[in-house]
């Protein structure tokens, strides 16, 4: 079994690196990756067991620690990004909880965007505060709010961008910059979901550590539920690594298999989708039952000229508000047949969800009014199909 090494010092172009970082050959040769569904490893003799639980060879020795496929998947995602190390998760939520659990104590204090994915900010405030970390939430867009709420105590700053439904744009090196003139030894942490790094690479705009749900676009076609945690190596090789390998919240091998091959056509599925996205965006601003469109790539999205900047595309999730209630906007979902009603995003298939009444059902109302999520706001992940026919699959009359 070996594990492909670029020439010595070579580092290749992005869609190179999607299709041929990690690669792993075993030894009949093949060209696809194989599935090492397997839970140990076998030794030659107990000194190299020996040897190998106590590091001083390299080898696997368990798939709790280390799996040969998983780690073809990590090598691939970590070149994506441009970081030297990545460790795969069960779940995006399970790469969040991996981050907070190695890299916090009792007492440390955590800076959070109050616009973020919904079990995240239930993570953050009340798994927690259990075991006295204290959170604060800001406006992901003001700057001033994430000076002042830094305090000595302040180990670590989290926020996704564009966000989770509204698309706000964080300014990845303006917030790192706050964060590590106050104190550098604060992880500045990016939920890279939405965008993925075909569209956004925060680790070259200064961020520490960026997760993932590879649930989403990693996947891209909606089969497994997985996640990651990307960084430098004596955060996510060290810290990280010897969280997971002791918890065990790990990436199984056949997760690993379906997103290392979502990884080869990412590029062309989020690039395609975020096109897509482009032209529903616009035709919604132009239906009058549609009272305000959310998404990066419209010139009126308070962060635009950020996301031109930030982004290489905008993104293929948009929400928008619809005029009437809830009953409006349940009814503009129930009438269509096309697109999925689902909370999931970053598939090939588009899907229409309501945040309200699923994926932030959890939050108050306080908490729900306070970042816009309206009981009359649909969202609306695009896929690959024909924009026209989403277009006529939403009944906005
Ligand atoms: C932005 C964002 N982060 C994290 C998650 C959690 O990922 P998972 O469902 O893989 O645990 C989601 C899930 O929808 C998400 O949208």
């Amino acid at each position: 079994m070996s594990l492909y090494k670029p020439k010595q010092g070579k580092r290749y172009r992005p869609a190179t690196e999607a299709v041929r970082a990690g690669q792993l050959r075993g030894s009949e040769q093949e060209h696809s990756e194989p599935i090492y569904a397997t839970s140990s490893f076998v030794f030659d003799n107990a000194a190299q067991a020996a040897a190998r639980f106590s590091y001083t060879e390299e080898g696997n020795v368990y798939s709790r620690f280390t799996n040969p496929t998983v780690r073809a998947f990590e090598q691939r995602l970590a070149a994506l990004e441009g970081a030297p190390a990545c460790v795969a998760t069960a779940s995006g939520m399970s790469a969040l909880l991996s981050i907070c659990l190695s890299g916090l104590i009792a007492g440390d204090h955590v800076v959070a965007s109050r616009s973020i994915f919904g079990a995240s900010r239930m993570l953050l405030n009340q798994t927690l505060a259990r075991f006295s970390i204290d959170v604060s939430f800001v406006d992901l867009t003001d700057l001033d709010q994430w000076r002042s709420a830094l305090s000595p105590k302040t180990r670590m700053v989290f926020f996704e961008t564009p966000t989770n439904p509204l698309t706000e744009v964080g300014d990845i090196a303006a917030i790192s910059d706050i964060a590590h003139a106050y104190n550098a030894d604060i992880k500045v942490v990016v939920d890279n979901c939405f965008c993925t790094p075909v569209l956004q690479r925060p680790l070259e705009l200064g961020a520490d550590v960026v997760m993932h749900s590879a649930t989403k676009y990693i996947d891209g076609q909606g089969r497994c539920v997985g996640g990651a945690v990307v960084g430098d190596e004596e955060f996510v090789d060290e810290q990280v690594f010897s969280f997971m390998r002791t918890a065990g919240p790990g990436m199984s091998p056949f997760n690993a298999w379906v997103f290392l091959k979502g990884l080869e056509t990412m590029a062309l599925r989020v690039n395609q989708a975020s096109d897509n996205a482009q032209l529903l965006a616009e035709w919604l601003q132009q239906q009058s039952a549609v009272k305000q469109v959310y998404f990066p790539g419209l010139s009126d999205h308070p962060q635009y000229q950020l996301a031109r900047q930030q982004q290489s595309k905008p993104g293929a999730v948009l929400a928008f508000e619809v005029e009437g209630g809830q009953d409006a906007a349940w009814s503009l979902i129930d009438k269509t047949e096309l697109l999925s009603i689902t909370a999931n995003l970053g598939d090939t298939r588009t899907t229409i969800t309501h945040p309200y009444t699923t994926t932030h059902a959890r939050w108050s109302d306080a908490e729900k009014a306070e970042v816009g999520i309206t009981p009359n706001l649909v969202r609306i992940a695009v896929g690959l199909e024909d924009p026209q026919d989403v277009i006529e699959d939403l009944h906005l009359q």
